[in-house]
């Protein structure tokens, strides 16, 4: 049995066999509308999510399959104090598979440990969320055709964003991206991520402080939200949350074929004005999450079509 905890458990041919059901997903839902038929997936949630639980939910549905769970840890019993090993011992009789997100690093790794099931990280702290990169992946391959050959700003808060953690580590698998890192000194990619990912590696990156002076080389710009559940103080993160704010006026300077992500929620970081772009792929990366996700249930629950 395979789980889902770091987006490095997925060798590369992995990810790209997995985009590829993906898109024949996309091109023949039909095809796939029965093959979960009588399996069910749980989620939990012990922490907030719209798009993660929802699209898990919707992918299950989509495959013809059924979904339990609870999406606040005060909904369960976790508020009397149950451990997240015996809740998914408990879960994994009731379900084929489990999608769970947790405030503390490594919860789903520690239940992947017990459980009867496949395990699917879906977010862990500022740790890894690896669903979030499967779409993140298919926008890019979906968006500019080759998982090669381009530059990468990622902006924001790279100190706690778990999605930049993960998908950084995915991508420098593959060859020929050049990455600028885009964040104030506060909230600057951890130095171990430096190391294991760029250095370690011998992956040139650049770090920079302004979006101005990264805007006009890239090929890509991963925005993120500033972390504030992840703030020790509310006053360091009312200080940090607008330093970047993307808007029509700083998009002049930009590549006419520029992409640009962001794994939602939004805040201030992207202004309104942008989504009318045609280089705004955000939205259309909420909907890759669905289908990225409806592939990954069927590799974990072995369905083959
Ligand atoms: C992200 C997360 O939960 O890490 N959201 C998501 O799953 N799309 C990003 C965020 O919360 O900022």
């Amino acid at each position: 049995m395979k789980h889902l905890i770091d987006s490095t458990d997925l060798s590369v041919q992995e990810i790209d066999e997995l985009m590829d059901l993906a898109l024949d997903i996309i091109e023949h839902k039909d095809k796939y509308s029965e093959a979960c038929k009588g399996k069910k997936l749980a989620t939990l949630f012990y922490e907030p999510s719209t798009r993660t639980r929802l699209s898990f939910e919707a992918a299950m549905m989509e495959l013809g399959g059924n979904v339990l769970g609870f999406s606040s840890a005060d909904d369960s019993s976790v508020s009397k104090g149950e451990s997240v090993a015996d809740t998914v011992r408990v879960v994994g009789c009731y379900a084929d598979v489990i999608a769970m997100r947790h405030p503390k690093e490594g919860a789903p790794m520690r239940a992947s440990m017990v459980s009867p099931v496949p395990i699917i990280n879906a977010g862990d702290g500022g740790h890894n969320h690896p669903t979030q990169t499967l779409t993140d992946l298919l926008t890019i391959r979906r968006e500019r055709g080759a998982m090669k050959g381009f530059t990468i700003g990622l902006c924001g808060d790279l100190k706690f964003g778990r999605t930049v953690h993960s998908l950084i580590k995915a991508l420098s698998r593959y060859e020929d991206i050049h990455y600028v890192l885009i964040a104030p000194n506060e909230l600057r990619l951890p130095a171990y991520l430096i190391k294991e990912v760029f250095e370690d590696q011998g992956i040139p990156y650049e770090e920079v402080l302004t979006l101005e002076e990264a805007i006009p080389k890239l090929d890509l710009l991963y925005m993120t939200r500033v972390q504030r559940e992840r703030f020790f103080n509310e006053a360091d993160y009312v200080r940090l949350k607008d330093t970047y704010i993307l808007d029509k006026k700083k998009l002049k300077s930009a590549k006419p074929d520029l992409s640009i992500l962001h794994p939602l929620p939004r805040v201030n970081e992207i202004s309104p004005e942008v989504d009318e772009d045609p280089r705004a792929c955000y939205f259309r990366q909420a909907m890759n999450g669905k289908y990225v996700r409806m592939a990954l249930i069927l590799k974990l629950l072995g369905v083959t079509i």
